[in-house]
């Protein structure tokens, strides 16, 4: 292993191996950022260098960081709305630290746990606990999640991908259901292991673009039993957590799979990870289409699929994800270009936002919010992909 001297290391560093301490201890895991409190523990215990096989990883980090990395700007707008608005800006970009390091952590243990299955091996269910308890954690103290959920498109590991970000707006709308934090936990768990089945089906299957044929329908369709098998029987999951991965592609006109189960006869864990997964999936890039953009998908699951969701959660979803869901990006009556930074309840169509690109296409000098609920004069045209806003 190489040596890495203590000096070079930066808050939200990762590496593409598990860096260590000694051989026998991790410091951090593969593709971990590392935290404030992670760099306070080597200055406490005098430590000058670690070790690890992995090299930093740098392009997806600073891409991401990218998107808020305006922070920076001078604010000169001193209006209560404006003041408002940097307040949650702020938060917004203080906390993607902690949701990149607890989102990478839930990844790590989402891959490598799969894997181990995938294997015919057994794994510890505590790992997947404590991630489930940070992720809703975070969530509960952090209202403008979505701004990150919904700007995170990933285009490798879409599974384990999925699978986290589909727990994430699981969470979310277990949240806003009134969940108690033991039940909120229990949810997050179940979504965390719901695909566990899909590493039995081979890749040329799951990631194929083309049409798929009746022998490969029926392995695709198996993977929620077979998950629920390996859940039950070879973890010794509860039945009421491991349900989640039976049912999660049961629809509630009863037009879904395995069983064709239809309304309240699917679990409620099982109806929430649907809605989750359903739309973590449209607005991510597929072999066979382009990624929805977020009131797309939103529009696609309140029209054309509606049948398919328990109407009463989707309508709750809707409110929380709004026409305009926090983090997507809409053009302005007057040409300028905005991130939607906060939702105006009563007035929808109507968010705070935060300026990124004049009229004229060039990136703002200054900090700028408007609050259109109360700028009247301005209203969204039209909702655009991120890559013509950054
Ligand atoms: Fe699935």
């Amino acid at each position: 292993m190489k040596k890495i001297d203590v000096s070079s290391l930066k808050k939200g560093d990762k590496y593409t191996k598990p860096v260590y301490l000694d051989p026998d201890t991790v410091f951090i895991s593969s593709n971990s950022p590392i935290s404030e409190a992670d760099l306070d523990r080597l200055t406490k215990f005098g430590i000058k260098e670690v070790f690890s096989d992995g090299t930093k990883i740098i392009e997806e980090s600073e891409e991401k960081v990218n998107k808020f990395s305006d922070d920076k700007l001078p604010f000169l707008d001193q209006n209560e709305d404006a003041l408002r608005l940097k307040v949650i800006y702020d938060k917004i970009i203080h906390n993607r630290f902690e949701f990149d390091s607890i989102y990478s952590h839930a990844l790590d243990i989402v891959q490598k746990s799969y894997k181990i299955i995938a294997d015919g091996k057994s794994i510890e269910i505590r790992e997947f606990r404590e991630v489930a308890e940070k992720i809703c954690d975070y969530v509960k103290g952090n209202s403008q999640i979505s701004v990150y959920l919904n700007s995170y498109n990933q285009n490798n590991n879409y599974l384990y991908h999925q699978v986290v970000n589909s727990t994430f707006f699981a969470v979310v709308i277990g949240m806003n259901m009134d969940y108690s934090r033991p039940k909120l936990i229990d949810l997050a768990l179940a979504s965390l292991v719901a695909d566990v089945g899909m590493l039995l089906v081979p890749n040329n299957i799951s990631e194929k673009t083309g049409i798929l044929d009746e022998n490969e329908k029926k392995v695709i369709l198996k993977h929620t039993l077979v998950g629920y098998q390996v859940l039950t029987q070879r973890i010794k999951l509860k039945n009421s957590l491991a349900v989640v991965s039976l049912q999660h592609h049961e629809n509630f006109d009863g037009t879904g799979y395995p069983q064709k189960i239809s309304g309240n006869s699917i679990e409620e864990f099982a109806r929430i990870y649907a809605i989750a997964d359903n739309y973590s999936s449209l607005i991510s890039k597929r072999p066979h289409r382009q990624a929805f953009l977020p009131h797309e998908a939103i529009k696609k699951m309140i029209g054309e699929l509606v049948t398919k969701f328990d109407l009463k959660m989707v309508r709750l979803f809707l409110n929380i994800q709004s026409m305009y869901p926090l983090g997507s990006y809409v053009e302005l009556s007057d040409g300028r270009i905005a991130m939607v930074l906060d939702v105006n309840k009563d007035k929808p169509i109507r968010p705070s936002v935060r300026i990124i690109k004049e009229s004229n296409g060039q990136k703002v000098k200054t900090l700028q919010f408007s609050n259109l609920g109360t700028d009247l004069q301005l209203y969204i045209t039209k909702p655009i992909e991120a890559k013509l806003a950054i």
